[in-house]
């Protein structure tokens, strides 16, 4: 079975397109997988203990249940104008989930994989995280969230997790695809090389967890409690058989800010406990705004409800899937949401799809006709779109796999005019012919309504089902039979006006928040003037901020063979990802480690759907000679180059 989970979400916090993200794509993949006829279960759900819920509930005077249940609604509305469809939504507040989490607890204390010691760290409330001293950033304060920690000291179960730093090691190094994409994975190899702490794995401090057994004193920590909600969705540990066809996942999507939980501490516990693996681990990247992250914190977020009310849910979820490569960030912005309504819905398949509907009315009185010998074959060119569809949905490159049906469309498009249906409508001889070449822009739009149909169910199902031919399918080349009667006729993708485009409350705020950084900038700042013959002057010199940086990470930009995806520390809080154009000259491993010269201040550009901060500066006649400009040990990212 392909069990596909998303991360269970923080119950009190209010859905953001961050968050359905995660959601869309993975009910995007267990639909693909349900589309091929394959027996799969989608997994949801929230997280609903620790102290943030304690706490929110005591300041409203009522028992954590009562805030849970009353907000939970929230997740499982927007879900459902998402067309999410999940086989079962869990709530860790469920005594089905209790009873899950203690009974690993108790077999793994049973192993000796469980003791009581004692436990003093630094303590981030909001993210629920401890850390050591040295991982504090330079301030003191949590490494993530950069907000102030606590230090803390209580008695505490712990997770035997050194005991598992060699298996897992061997695990990820034996299995490529357990964690992707792969610099997520080389990431992870290189925490796990550092070695391995045992984890606490109780609390004593607040008491809205699921108790610990036989010491009710403790509650379980959070992620030890959440995670195992995978295990309780297949069943576990009352229905064995369920448990046996379900486990281990297929997948497990979720964003780059908890991939450590998912790719180290998940995997260590499993092995405690004797259990297969998931398959994968998928992080995807994270939506900013501005470049910022998206999340309540930094109060930038955007309602995935004004975005449903103003374009609907389909386009939405296309959206989402063809704009960012799915395991790199993305920046959102309603004008680009627009612009790929526009462009790729309504223009490229909407009229498409209309206009082969009419002449199908207009020539063939609406019913599917005959083949014919002599209509331009199509079947070649479309069953080489599937099996690229099919390839790339599986490793959940949806931005690919939307550019192959898409790169099928525009085929579609152009044989329309190169077969000119109407000049053979003309002539009684060509009618077989015309029959043909109908027939064929018939079945291609019904491949590519099948196609689409994971990322746009309901688009999906009204095309088809104006086609004729409601029935879900694995797509290959066929059709129904000659006379099958067309459905009813509508638009599939109306045009946005543009003055629409900022009607969301989300692009209003968005829009009024740019206006303000702008003017406040533009009031500061003086633009130097250039010298009349072209020199610069010192000042515009200065202008550039060129800083050292070193490349941490380095992957190539899917569908660009010059392009690569740098991560680079210049000394700034979080390293910055800069897209260099020095793919045919360098391999992405041969950059990592490697000391550059950085244009630091550059505007942010997208390349690729790959946001760029800066520019790494190189030198060389032509693409695949170039060499990058070598910066001296010694001065630490960040240092100023002048
Ligand atoms: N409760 C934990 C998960 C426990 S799973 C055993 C949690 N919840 S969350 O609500 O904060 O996040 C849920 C998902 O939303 C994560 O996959 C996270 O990466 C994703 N996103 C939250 N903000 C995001 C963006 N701005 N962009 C993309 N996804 C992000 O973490």
């Amino acid at each position: 079975m392909r069990y596909i989970t998303t991360p269970i979400y923080y119950v009190n916090d209010v859905p953001h397109i961050g968050h359905a993200y995660t959601s869309v794509a993975a009910d995007t993949l267990a639909r693909f997988y349900r589309l091929l006829g394959e027996e799969t279960f989608l997994l949801t759900g929230t997280d609903e203990h620790g102290q943030k819920v304690e706490t929110s509930a005591k300041a409203e005077g009522i028992e954590p249940i009562a805030l849970a249940d009353r907000v939970v609604k929230r997740f499982q509305g927007v879900w459902e104008r998402l067309e999410i469809a999940p086989d079962d939504f869990i709530r860790t507040t469920e005594p089905r989930h209790a009873k899950a989490v203690q009974h690993l607890f108790r077999e793994l204390e049973a192993k000796g994989d469980i003791y009581l010691g004692s436990y003093e760290d630094w303590y981030c409330t909001p993210c629920e995280s401890y850390w050591t001293e040295l991982q504090l950033d330079d301030d003191g304060h949590c490494p993530d969230c950069h907000r102030e920690v606590t230090k803390l000291a209580e008695e505490s179960y712990f997770f035997r997790m050194s005991a598992y730093q060699e298996r897992l090691l061997d695990h990820i190094r034996s299995h490529p695809d357990f964690i992707e994409p792969e610099v997520r994975r080389n990431e992870i190899l290189r925490f796990v090389e550092g070695g391995l702490r045992d984890l606490s794995i109780s609390r004593t401090t607040f008491s809205w967890g699921v108790p610990v057994p036989d010491n009710p004193q403790h509650v379980v920590y959070v992620w030890f409690d959440a995670l195992i909600n995978y295990l309780t969705g297949a069943g576990y540990p009352d229905d064995a058989a369920r448990f046996a066809r379900q486990w281990p996942a297929r997948v497990h999507v979720i964003g780059k800010d908890i991939l450590r939980f998912h790719a180290v501490y998940w995997p260590c516990f499993l092995l405690a406990a004797g259990l297969p693996l998931p398959e994968q681990i998928f992080s995807h990247g994270w939506w900013t705004i501005d470049g910022a992250k998206m999340s309540k914190s930094v109060g930038n977020v955007v309602d995935p409800n004004a975005i449903i009310d103003a374009y609907g849910a389909d386009p939405f979820r296309y959206f989402l899937l063809r704009e960012a490569t799915f395991g790199l960030d993305a920046d959102f912005s309603e004008a680009a949401l627009v612009r790929r309504i526009n462009a790729d819905l309504a223009n490229d398949l909407g009229n498409l799809a209309s206009r082969v509907l009419t002449m199908v009315r207009r020539y063939e009185e609406g019913r599917w006709p005959e083949a014919d010998a002599a209509a331009p074959p199509l079947a070649d060119e479309a069953a080489a779109a599937i099996g690229q569809w099919r390839e790339a949905m599986a490793r959940l490159a949806f931005h690919e796999a939307l550019k192959s049906v898409w790169r099928l469309i525009g085929r579609l498009n152009q044989y329309v005019v190169e077969s000119e249906p109407w000049a053979l409508a003309k002539e009684e001889a060509a009618r077989p012919r015309l029959r043909g070449v109908l027939r064929n822009l018939l079945e291609g739009l019904r491949l590519v309504a099948l196609m689409v149909s994971p990322v746009m169910p309901v688009k999906g199902r009204e095309l088809l089902t104006q086609l004729g031919s409601p029935e879900p399918a694995t797509p290959a080349w066929g059709g129904p039979p000659a006379g099958t009667p067309l459905g009813e006729a509508a638009p599939l993708f109306p045009r946005i006006e543009v003055e629409r485009a900022a009607g969301s409350k989300g692009a209003k705020a968005q829009e009024e928040k740019k206006k303000k950084v702008e003017e406040t900038s533009n009031s500061r700042e003086t633009v130097p003037k250039s010298t009349a013959d072209g020199r610069i002057n010192i000042d515009d010199f200065a202008r550039v901020a060129l800083r050292v940086g070193v490349v941490r990470e380095a992957e190539a930009i899917p569908g660009s063979d010059k392009l690569l995806a740098l991560t680079v520390d210049v000394g700034e809080e979080a390293p910055r990802t800069i897209v260099a154009g020095i793919g045919q000259s360098y391999g992405a491993e041969a950059v990592v480690g490697r000391r550059v010269a950085v244009v630091a201040n550059l505007k942010p550009a997208k390349l690729f759907g790959v946001r760029s901060e800066g520019m790494v500066l190189a030198t060389g006649d032509g693409p695949d000679h170039l060499t990058l400009i070598a910066v001296p040990d010694g001065p630490p990212p960040g240092s100023r180059i002048r």
